[in-house]
């Protein structure tokens, strides 16, 4: 009986080791640091570590040596030992420690948080200003100096200091990108700062960390990082905006999207903002965020969006367009790329 109780005691702690061994993939992991801020945080993290450590380690010996030491042994007379009331010299040690502790840990964080507050709103040649904005359930990212937006993948510079306004338009997201940065929250009619760069290119996988509604767990991005010379390419066809829809099904699907979609959705400098600027959909990594980027998966978006975003506030297009008409928007969208610019 007692070794079953024994093993049911290791079994969560097994659990919990397998759940642990998850952490730590590359590009989304805060403890595998790719950017100078997530680098900082993690030694902060470490440091913060270490000092807790030492602690237990500590306490966990005086706690050890005192019950062993002071055990009622085999022969001991039955008696009850002398009863202290109270040690000024200990309390105080005990009070001081953990104070002096406190004030070591304050240091590094304090001015490493003034120093990034200060990044955060920097101007100049090495810096590139995008202002993020969350909305249920997807991120819109715009480049007031290039004067281009996109959505769902932030392309950003290696070895540029990435200045963030963070802004939301209707509840509380939060940016996070765990290998490079985070996480901060977007609040309504409010405009954040923070900052991030990465090492080196790569697909760098973001999240909303703020419990903001049904998809929630679904409010993903990517953060795609170019050489800077890669990025001016990328910014410039941008500014040209998506070739031409080549095919015949593609260019019936731009007249559906026009009818049906233009209002809300931007392609170039055309069409509104309620939802995801779509100009460079084709060059995108994921469908809604978090599918594969096929066109079956878009297919399935447009026909009901709620199936694979709960809560999602574009409407169902297939009680209102034929398959047929779906399948070229489809190919419609999947035309828009800047990359042949
Ligand atoms: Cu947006 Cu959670």
């Amino acid at each position: 009986m007692r070794k079953r109780r024994g093993l049911w005691g290791v079994l969560p702690l097994l659990g919990m080791a397998g759940v642990l061994s998850g952490c730590g993939k590359k590009g989304v992991s805060t403890l595998i640091p790719l950017g100078t801020v997530s680098r900082d945080q993690a030694n902060l993290m470490l440091f913060s570590f270490l000092i807790m450590v030492a602690v237990v380690l500590v306490v966990g010996y005086l706690f050890v040596y005192a019950i062993v030491k002071f055990r009622q042994k085999k022969n001991d007379p039955d008696i009850i030992p002398e009863q202290i009331e109270g040690n000024i010299k200990l309390e105080l040690a005990w009070t001081i420690i953990p104070i002096i502790l406190l004030i070591i840990l304050a240091f590094p964080t304090i001015s490493k948080t003034f120093q990034d507050s200060q990044t955060a709103v920097a101007k100049g040649k090495n810096v590139v200003h995008i202002k993020v904005t969350g909305h249920q359930f997807w991120w819109q990212f715009e480049y007031p100096d290039q004067k281009i937006t996109t959505a769902q993948d932030l392309v950003i510079p290696t070895g540029k200091k990435i200045v963030i306004d963070l802004t939301s338009k209707d509840v509380i997201h939060s940016f996070w990108v765990p290998a490079l940065a985070g996480k901060q929250d977007a609040n309504p009619n409010q405009t954040s700062h923070l900052w991030l760069n990465a090492d080196k290119p790569g697909i760098y996988k973001g999240r909303c960390a703020e419990l903001c509604g049904a998809s929630h767990a679904l409010m993903y991005f990517n953060v795609k990082a170019v050489s800077p010379s890669k990025f001016k390419q990328w910014v410039s066809q941008m500014q040209k905006g998506p070739v031409a829809p080549q095919t015949a099904s593609a260019k019936e699907g731009q007249q559906i999207f026009k009818n049906n979609c233009l209002q809300c959705h931007a392609v170039g400098d055309q069409g509104g903002q309620v939802g995801p600027n779509l100009s460079n959909f084709a060059d995108r990594e994921n469908v809604a965020g978090y599918l594969s980027h096929t066109k079956a998966n878009v297919k399935k978006w447009i026909t009901n969006p709620s199936s694979v975003k709960p809560g999602a506030l574009m409407p169902a297009f297939g009680q209102k367009l034929s398959a047929g008409q779906i399948q070229s928007l489809a190919d419609y969208l999947f035309s828009l790329s800047v990359k042949n610019r």
